[in-house]
């Protein structure tokens, strides 16, 4: 058995999470969202919390909203944790755009406008939160749902970016995982698009950021190798730039040791 072999079939046998891509993220159309819900019940699991929370923040066409209600379900029921599935959008298209922060280059006013009852066709258990997420948010958060473990932003716009994480990211450590994965959708792109921390969702982390001395949404560092062997074009693996995690260091579980080994050793020549 080869070293890697070794670790993976140790990792496994642990509990712990499939090295290199797991099958379940390898899988998916939204590797993303597969990803983002296997760290979340991954945790969930490990902290002794039967239940957590995963929501897409911008819901559209509803493609990555039945994607995560599906990977949910099974990564739900592999970990053994029930997994909460959301999904907040307006239903009537992207509003207008504030100012250039927004990116009006990108996006414009009625993009995206949604077919609800075909959406609602499509889901069996998640939830689908129509309204401005200004109002639903904060309406979520008093709701009673599990902690929330995992975020996809994908609101576009930097003001849009900004009330959700005002609504939703603001609470009190109780509604959340220590730590939430985060991903956001436009931070890379195609080539027309050029983001920088200067608008969009990367100046709304920024802020957020600079605003919370507490709460910090940082790169999952090196995740691109976490990942490795990757072998096909960088289109299709360029959601690994946008995954963050929200660091809640007022977590009381933040310091709670969560991985699977109940030692670690690297004894030398082993
Ligand atoms: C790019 S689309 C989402 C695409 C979707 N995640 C997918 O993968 O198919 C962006 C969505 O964000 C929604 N949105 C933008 N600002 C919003 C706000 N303030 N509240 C709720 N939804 C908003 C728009 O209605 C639009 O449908």
């Amino acid at each position: 058995m080869s070293n890697s072999a070794g670790i993976q079939a140790e990792t496994q046998a642990q509990g712990g999470i499939q090295v290199g891509t797991p099958d379940v993220v390898a899988a998916s159309t939204f590797p993303q969202y597969a990803y983002g819900t296997l760290l979340a019940a991954f945790l969930a699991r490990r902290l002794g919390l039967g239940e957590v929370s995963v929501a897409e923040l911008g819901v559209a066409g509803g493609n990555g909203l039945v994607e995560l209600e599906r990977v949910a379900a099974e990564i739900g029921a592999a970990q053994g944790v029930k997994v909460g599935t959301y999904g907040f959008d307006l239903g009537s298209g992207m509003p207008t755009p504030v100012d250039h922060r927004d990116n009006p280059s990108m996006w414009q006013h009625g993009f995206f406008k949604m077919d609800e009852e075909l959406i609602r066709s499509h889901l069996t258990s998640a939830e689908l939160v129509l309204g401005d997420i200004a109002d639903t948010g904060p309406r979520f958060m008093r709701s009673g749902a599990a902690p929330i473990g995992f975020l996809s932003f994908d609101l576009d716009y930097y003001s849009s970016t900004v009330v959700a994480m005002k609504a939703l990211l603001e609470e009190s450590p109780e509604h959340y995982l220590p730590r939430i994965v985060c991903y956001f959708d436009d931070t890379v792109g195609p080539h027309e698009e050029l983001h920088s921390e200067f608008t969009g969702e990367l100046l709304a982390i920024k802020e957020f950021n600079a605003a919370h001395e507490h709460r910090k949404i940082g790169r999952i560092n090196g995740l691109r190798y976490k990942l490795l062997p990757m072998t096909e074009s960088n289109d299709e693996f360029s959601w690994i730039e946008g995954m963050y995690v929200l660091h809640l260091f007022d977590h009381p579980l933040y310091n709670q040791y969560v991985y699977p080994d109940a030692d670690r050793q690297f004894p030398l020549g082993g």
